[in-house]
């Protein structure tokens, strides 16, 4: 219970810790990323990944139900009565050959890790449910976050469940009509901001810090806590083993994270004898990582990153006014907050960077639609690496492959439809114009 978990801050020199009754969205001492630890002696973990799939036969339990809170012991920072849940995670691991066999994989190796089918379209749930636990937990009356989207969807839907009042910070122009549509149907406050997401990131620290607001973007480590478990259902899924690659499309970094902590904690607690490797895909027009990583040389450094590097690097974009720009909207971000945890993940997955420019992104998506149920062009970014390793013969056909799918493909129609419409691809469907004749009209199917 609460007293085996505590907030640490990552920085060695730091150290700090705190309780998790109290809310911080850095560590107040030297300002460094939060972590939640947990005294493992102190919980009942099951001894087998195993044993939590057995919680399926309980599924009239909503915390069983719950594809994070089956996890529970791992992530047990919070009473089950501050508990909050909405059936996220009943997400799918989809062996998908046809995609496979398109991509010269061998066809029972790669997986598609169906996040878009969360309740609010996207990965983000298994972090809200966590962080809304957490705000219930401390008394937390209003929400807040800035987003490229699907954040701000998620806050405003746990938002809603939860009776806390929510506001979303988005750059003006910058988010898929579908993440709109759903902060607004679920009652936030939506501010637009005149810049992009990185704006809106600053402000929103700001405003929270000024005005006591509840912080749910993934500087929150209670989210990212429940963002683990994502890791946890693909293991359950593959019969309790664990893959040799999980590809992820990187933006702020907080999914990449979550799973390098996620892997970290089950290898320490002796419930994996393996850990997969993490390919983190960026968008060309927004590659800080793939930078920072594979020009800069930039790593973990046991905790002392080399900030200058990052420093110079933030302080060039700002001379030269930078914005990202990419038809992957979700992953349009040059300063990932998490770029710490991410690069720990990295080292801890003996991890690799990738980018992937637009045109790839999109022709991965369509295979994505032609092969499976589809997603959004962010988390094609994931499929588009894949085939990007498998030419640079990294990943092999034989290795066994999981991308994730972060979000829905209804999520953003406009990159779906100009792709298929305006052909701007090797998969484009375009619809056939045709007059309203039926004999014209059995032509063209017959033809
Ligand atoms: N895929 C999708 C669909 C996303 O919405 C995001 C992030 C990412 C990938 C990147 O994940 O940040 O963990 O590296 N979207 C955030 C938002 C930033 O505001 O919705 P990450």
């Amino acid at each position: 219970m609460t007293d085996a978990a505590y907030q640490q801050c990552i920085n060695p020199a730091c150290n700090a810790s705190f309780s998790c009754q109290e809310s911080f969205f850095k560590c107040p001492k030297c300002g460094d990323l939060l972590d939640i630890r947990y005294n493992w002696d102190k919980i009942a973990v099951p001894k087998k990944m195993s044993d939590f799939a057995k919680r399926w036969t309980t599924r009239n339990i909503p915390l069983d139900y719950s594809g994070v809170w089956r996890f529970r012991e791992l992530l047990n920072f919070c009473d089950d009565k501050h508990k909050v849940t909405i059936g996220e995670g009943q997400t799918l691991l989809q062996q998908n050959c046809g995609l496979a066999n398109h991509l010269g994989m061998k066809a029972e190796n790669l997986f598609l890790q169906y996040e878009g089918l969360n309740p609010s379209g996207s990965f983000k749930d298994n972090g809200m449910t966590a962080a809304f636990s957490h705000a219930r937990m401390i008394g937390a009356k209003s929400s807040a976050c800035a987003s490229t989207g699907n954040t701000s969807a998620a806050v405003a839907l746990y938002a809603a469940m939860c009776g806390l009042k929510c506001v979303v910070f988005i750059g003006s122009g910058r988010i898929a009509f579908g993440k709109l549509s759903q902060a607004m149907d679920y009652g936030a406050t939506t501010i637009q901001i005149a810049g992009d997401f990185d704006d809106c990131m600053r402000q929103v620290q700001d405003v929270c810090t000024q005005m006591g607001l509840y912080l749910l973007n993934s500087l929150n480590p209670f989210r990212l806590e429940g963002q683990k478990t994502i890791m946890f259902r693909i293991i359950e899924a593959l019969n309790f083993e664990v893959p040799d690659w999980i590809v992820v499309p990187g933006g702020n970094l907080g999914n990449s994270s979550a799973f390098g902590k996620a892997f970290a904690e089950l290898k320490e607690l002796g419930l994996i004898n393996k850990t997969p490797r993490l390919a983190i895909i960026n968008a060309a027009g927004a590659n800080t990582l793939d930078y920072l990583v594979n020009t800069k040389k930039l790593t973990w450094n046991n905790g002392n990153v080399d900030m200058q590097v990052v420093n110079d690097l933030y302080n060039d974009f700002t001379a030269k006014k930078f914005s990202p720009h990419t038809c992957a909207s979700a992953i349009e971000i040059s300063r990932p907050v998490n770029l710490k945890k991410c690069l720990r993940a990295l080292e801890t997955c003996n991890g690799i960077v990738r980018s992937v420019d637009d045109d790839k992104i999109k022709d991965a998506k369509a295979l994505v639609g032609k092969f499976g149920f589809g997603c959004e062009p962010a988390s094609a970014a994931s499929v588009a690496g894949l085939k990007l390793l498998l030419d640079e013969k990294i990943i092999s056909p034989s290795d066994r492959v999981a991308c994730i799918l972060t979000g829905h493909a209804l999520k953003d129609p406009n990159v779906t439809v100009n792709y298929h419409k305006e052909k701007q691809g090797p998969y484009a469907n375009p619809p056939i114009e045709v007059a309203n004749d039926l004999s014209k009209i059995v032509q063209i199917i017959s033809a």
